[in-house]
């Protein structure tokens, strides 16, 4: 059986990251002997300027009828005039969440020792490296909440937005963290504000609740400030974060940085629907469309690359091959970072070699035919 991926490149740095990603694709493809079929899709501005929307009803309809969406990024200060609903990030990547019912974000922030020094911390706290999974709730809270607006009150405007959080939100991507856990150092921090914020403290219960069920998981809970201060205090002490919308957005940024580059870090966005070979999902770089420096060959393409292991990991889990193949590229990128001492100029150091997009891209290619 073939297995169908729409691939939305969009703008800024995407097309250029995601030309590497499907070179790497393309070779694990031959390598292992996936049957993948591939779909490309406009989206974002890209698409505005060609159809006049972000997110054209044909692109829609091929992600539906897809098992897996491979997206680039979207967005950039050409398309910032419009109506902030007609805007490439609100009518194509936030739609696209909400549509699928994306509930469970995971993004991996691994600190190679080899890269220790591309993170601001220092070097004492970050020699060993670190690996954070962050689980970020991605559907509900203030990103989606009703009522939502601006509007006029006594003489001046008012901006309001909800945060909301239903009990069976919190629960199934609490059970994603908890499973995620049982697979790594069994340790889940779960954040909130639960000192201020009443969606705090029903959180803070369900979690505790879904523990209940997870005994072998060691779990603490931090309040979202004192979580953003341990964390640069010492990355090394955790393991699964469990965090709502929003500060899970923050957070991922923040253990980004710490762990050397935005460039190197993806995501997988999950939902409930099961696949025939695994689960529905959209796979993308944590960072952005990188307008400043989109175009100009120097973007680490790495964070797209690691999207699709990913989107294999997680989208096709019940393929042998698949996951096989998701180790490889994982495997290459370590090889490629370690022994090949290649960098982009993210993650340039002295003493290392600087590379553009595409020799990185190919080098990551090359490191798997050797395995
Ligand atoms: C992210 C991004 C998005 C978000 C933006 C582009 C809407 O920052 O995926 O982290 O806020 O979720
Ligand atoms: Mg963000």
């Amino acid at each position: 059986m073939t297995a169908q991926i729409a691939v939305l490149v969009g703008d800024g740095i995407g097309p250029e990251v995601m030309e590497e990603a499907l070179r790497v694709l393309y070779k694990v493809q031959s390598h292992f002997g996936l049957r993948l079929k591939l779909t490309r899709q406009l989206v974002g501005g890209a698409a505005i300027d060609a159809t006049g929307v972000a997110l054209p009803p044909q692109t829609l309809q091929a992600c539906e009828t897809s098992d897996a969406i491979l997206f680039g990024s979207v967005g950039g200060p050409k398309w910032a005039f419009l109506p902030p609903e007609r805007q490439p990030e609100r009518a194509a990547l936030l739609f696209l969440r909400r549509h699928f019912s994306l509930f469970a974000n995971l993004r991996p922030a691994i600190c190679l020792p080899a890269l220790a020094h591309a993170s601001p911390l220092h070097p004492r706290i970050v020699m060993k490296g670190f690996n954070i999974l962050c689980v970020r709730e991605l559907t509900g809270g203030l990103y989606f909440g009703e009522p939502k607006g601006i509007s006029e009150e006594k003489g001046e405007r008012v901006a309001v937005d909800t945060m909301v959080y239903r009990e069976s939100e919190i629960r199934r991507v609490a059970k994603v963290a908890f499973d995620a856990a049982l697979l790594r150092s069994r340790h889940l921090t779960s954040i909130d504000k639960a000192n201020v914020l009443q969606n705090g403290v029903l959180w803070r219960r369900i979690v505790d609740d879904v523990a209940a069920h997870y005994p072998d998981v060691s779990l603490n809970h931090l309040y979202i400030d004192n979580a953003a201060m341990q964390l640069i205090r010492n990355p090394c002490n955790f393991d699964v974060l469990l965090t709502e919308n929003l500060f899970g957005d923050v957070l991922s940024d923040e253990v980004a940085m710490l762990a050397g580059s935005i460039g190197m870090l993806p995501s997988a966005s999950l939902s409930a629907r099961a696949t025939p070979q695994g689960r529905f999902g959209l796979y993308e770089p944590s960072g952005g469309s990188a307008p400043d420096i989109a175009g100009k060959g120097v973007a680490n393409p790495i964070a797209q690359i690691l999207s699709v292991a990913m989107l294999l990991r997680y989208s096709f889990s019940t393929s042998q091959s698949a996951v096989a193949a998701a180790t490889a590229i994982e495997n290459a990128v370590c090889s490629v970072i370690t022994e090949g001492r290649l960098r982009t100029a993210d993650i340039w150091t002295e003493g290392t070699t600087k590379v553009g997009t595409s020799e990185m891209g190919k080098a990551i290619a090359d490191a798997i035919s050797f395995q």
